[in-house]
């Protein structure tokens, strides 16, 4: 297996990966949690400048790429809505053109679906995909499989990934939602993928081009809308935001706004070794007394971001890991 598939690559859509990209990341990422434990910082990256460019609120993606890049040596700029020239009406190109010029690479957040990779057509250094609109957000789907994997008990126990035989049950909005169009599209490359069962109500259902490219890729697929029924199958739970501001109008959104809530009573209903995920904002959707729970690993899988994002930035610039 060879890091060179990564050296230099546009990250946009998780079409971009297969199962030996993954593996190669993973064991990336697990080096760099090593790292991080023993001695916090290394200088592999030493001299290069990240630009981080969010269009659109951000807390865990934004701040992760950014301590990723300072715990591997390297410096970041930071650029936003209100302090970019897009304000002055530039065009994206012609910011990345620009950018380009101060950093290594660049990460970006968009809320128009399409708009980071007409960025990265007009650029020569990589550009990351941090979610465009209601797209894709594929490096949140790559710290979610490397969750999985490395923190479902018979994942972890397994050769590989280790996600055949475990059922991905995919909770909430799924219209909407960029990190389970991109999630169940990634499960459904890997060589032997896990089940899918995709819970929402009528109107937050995965859009069509998705669901197709789920069935064609022969995922096993069940679709419904009763959490309750499907708990007990779960082997990882991934709960989802209804995305408010995704919405047409206060009222469509009134109407499914707190469709499912994953508390403690709901909890016993579950498999004892489910693990429960959440790409995080949340709202109202997990309560606060399923935190304690062991079976609740969003923490860590937040945590697993900066690790996979350190491993994805390394890979990119192509630098070497034995250095670390
Ligand atoms: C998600 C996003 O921005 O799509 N957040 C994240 O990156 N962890 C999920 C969300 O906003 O609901």
């Amino acid at each position: 297996m060879s890091a060179d598939a990564w050296s230099g690559l546009h990250v946009l859509a998780v079409a971009q990966f297969d199962d030996a990209m993954l593996r190669v990341l993973f064991e990336a990422a697990s080096a760099m949690k090593r790292m991080v434990a023993s001695k916090r910082k290394s200088d592999l990256l030493r001299g290069r400048v990240l630009a981080n460019v969010f269009f659109e609120p951000s807390t865990r993606t934004m701040c992760s790429f950014d301590a990723a890049m300072k715990r591997l040596g390297g410096d970041v700029i930071s650029v936003s809505e209100g302090t970019s020239s897009a304000k002055k009406g530039e065009t994206i190109e012609d910011t990345v053109r620009c950018l380009q010029c101060y950093c290594d690479v660049l990460v970006m957040r968009h809320p128009v679906t399409g708009t980071v990779a007409q960025a990265a057509s007009a650029a020569r250094k990589p550009v990351i995909n941090a979610g465009d609109g209601v797209g894709e957000h594929p490096t949140q789907a790559l710290l979610d499989l490397f969750t999985m994997s490395s923190s479902h008990p018979r994942a972890a126990s397994a050769d590989g990934l280790g996600l055949d035989g475990l059922t991905l049950a995919l909770v909430g909005d799924l219209k909407h939602g960029r990190t389970v169009h991109s999630l169940s599209l990634l499960a459904s490359r890997v060589a032997k993928p896990p089940k899918l069962h995709l819970i929402s109500p009528d109107e937050l259902r995965m859009p069509a081009h998705v669901h197709d490219e789920l069935v064609s890729a022969g995922v096993q697929l069940r679709a419904s809308d009763n959490l309750a029924a499907a708990l007990a199958d779960a082997d990882v739970l991934y709960v989802t935001r209804v995305q408010r501001e995704r919405f047409e109008s206060a009222e469509a959104y009134q109407k499914v706004a707190g469709s499912y809530v994953v508390d403690a009573a709901l909890m016993r209903g579950a498999k004892e070794d489910m693990i429960v995920m959440h790409p995080l904002p949340r709202v109202d959707e997990i309560a606060t007394d399923v935190d304690a729970d062991p079976r609740a690993r969003y923490f860590e899988q937040m945590e697993n971001g900066m690790y996979v994002r350190m491993a994805l930035l390394a890979l990119v610039l192509g630098a070497d890991l034995t250095q670390l």
